[in-house]
């Protein structure tokens, strides 16, 4: 081969490598860690009780300075504190209303990920919290137990607004999942799980710019850094969310003991499945219990799972059993009783084409379009292809089960109840999508890819739920200036 050709073939492969970020070595931590740092556990947060019987919760959006990096001060934002914000956990039947306060200099919003809930309550895009005021939505808690969350959903900044630390974690209950190990901070654990890169002096690091946006090379655990964790009971229900912007972790232990899955994003499973391994994209969750004897360590790791958003090998928490453990009850047979989702035989089927430019089925986000009408309380099949890069797919308002992924079955931790699922480049994934009941012709619901810079690219669409039957008679553009995009109080 001539050296010129030589020289061009070397180029490319170079523009590959830098844009799909990947290279060829494994970005890691393994072995750079003292786990010196008890793990963060998010603080509770205790409702007031209203005359209406509502739950009430203040939630304060709020910047501040966080020591991740020991005796460096990082800039950060979070929710009722400097980074991260505190854990609501509620249950099935509760009324519950919020004080979403913006303290920020700028506006934001905050949304329910996972919730089934009217739509102007959603805290999407269109919700707006301008700086200094405060939104309140209220609705009742209609669904089965899930481990959601919350973050800004701000359209084009929401990959700034959460990398900063605006998340928490929203647990729902019912009968099923209390009979899971249920005690907050003792053997019921939430893990939020985000990739940083940190600049020399601490401060959080918007660089190494790749087509998924920032990937980082340092962990955070529910914003703790070089965690550790003491358990004391010897079953441990774990709930994993991959709050990272882009990054995807397969989850494990560095001594390859097996756990049960108990739920994924939507809720718990009918039975528990026993695994080793469980991959987790952005916005995806899942619950593990794990067993402990007395004395032991292990360590929860991600392990390496090929190129671009899935390269990358991390310990992210070390854990030690005390020498005296609780005992709970063994978890087998059936976990829930809610029906798989399944989509009747003469279902709408609905196309969406991911590529390689943000978009879908080739446009752009545009706020004043919709995109989709869909019957509220209607379940669809929605096939989701994927024409390069990897994504995944996030819808509002739906939970959805997974019915194959290029014409195979799921794996093994992903059949369950979702709200979010993994799209591998040249993929294509049916779903079998389950609408919430709230109809409303005037305010949309998102769809999108949760790899947050994609998202903010407008790799986003929108759809309304209506009520049955009048499908056809809604305009497909919301108009202008239409003010119920902000809320002023
Ligand atoms: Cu987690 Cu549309 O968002
Ligand atoms: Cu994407």
């Amino acid at each position: 081969m001539k050296s010129y050709n030589k020289f061009i073939l070397m180029l490319f492969l170079l523009l590959i490598l830098g844009l799909t970020g990947c290279g060829d070595k494994t970005v890691t931590n393994v072995g750079k860690l003292d786990f010196e740092n008890p793990l963060n556990i998010p603080e509770l947060l205790e409702p007031t009780i209203g005359s209406d019987g509502a739950k009430q919760f203040t939630l304060t959006m709020q910047s501040g300075e966080t020591e991740f990096l020991p005796g460096k001060k990082t800039d950060t934002w979070g929710i009722n504190g400097s980074y991260l914000g505190p854990t609501v956990r509620v249950s099935k039947g509760d009324q519950v209303a919020f004080n979403v306060v913006n303290h920020l200099s700028e506006v934001s919003t905050l949304h329910w990920h996972g919730m089934l809930l009217p739509a102007v309550m959603d805290g999407g895009p269109h919700q707006m919290i301008e700086a200094g005021e405060t939104w309140k939505p209220n609705w009742t808690i209609n669904q089965p137990s899930a481990t959601t969350w919350y973050h800004p959903h701000l359209h084009g900044s929401t990959v700034r607004h959460v990398y900063r630390g605006l998340a928490g974690m929203f647990i729902i209950d019912d009968e099923d999942s209390k009979k899971l190990p249920s005690d907050y901070g003792v053997n019921d654990i939430p893990l939020i799980v985000q990739d940083k890169l940190f600049t020399r002096d601490g401060q959080l690091s918007e660089d190494n710019q790749t087509t998924f946006g920032t990937l980082g090379d340092e962990i955070l655990v529910n914003g703790t850094y070089d965690p550790f964790l003491k358990v004391t009971a010897s079953q441990i229900r774990f709930r994993l969310l991959n709050g990272s912007n882009a990054r995807a972790y397969h989850f494990g232990f560095t001594d390859d003991r097996s756990f049960q899955l108990v739920a994924n994003d939507a809720g718990i499973l009918q039975e528990p499945v026993t695994l080793d391994r469980v991959m987790l994209s952005p916005g995806e969750r899942a619950e593990i219990v794990v067993e402990f004897k007395p004395g032991e360590e292990t360590i929860l790791h991600s392990f390496n799972g090929g190129a671009g958003i899935e390269n990358g090998e991390f310990d992210l928490l070390k854990i030690v059993a005390a020498s005296k453990l609780t005992a709970s009850t063994a978890i087998d047979g059936q976990l829930s009783t809610v029906p798989p989702i399944d989509a009747p035989k003469d279902a709408m089927v609905r196309q969406f084409k991911l590529s390689m430019e943000s978009d879908i089925n080739g446009k752009k986000m545009d706020m004043y379009r919709i995109d989709e009408v869909v019957p509220a309380g209607t379940r669809e099949i929605w096939e989701i292809n994927n024409f390069g890069w990897s994504h995944n797919f996030h819808i509002h308002n739906a939970a959805f089960r997974i019915l194959d992924i290029n014409g195979k079955e799921p794996s093994e931790y992903e059949r369950g109840r979702k709200d979010t699922v993994f799209i591998p480049n040249g993929g294509r994934v049916r779903i079998a999508v389950e609408f919430g009941d709230y109809s409303d012709p005037n305010h949309p619901l998102m769809y999108h890819c949760h790899l947050l810079r994609h998202e903010d690219d407008g790799m986003m669409g929108q759809f309304l739920l209506v009520e049955p039957g009048t499908e056809s008679q809604v305009p497909m553009e919301l108009p202008k200036d239409s003010s119920g995009t902000h809320n002023h109080h």
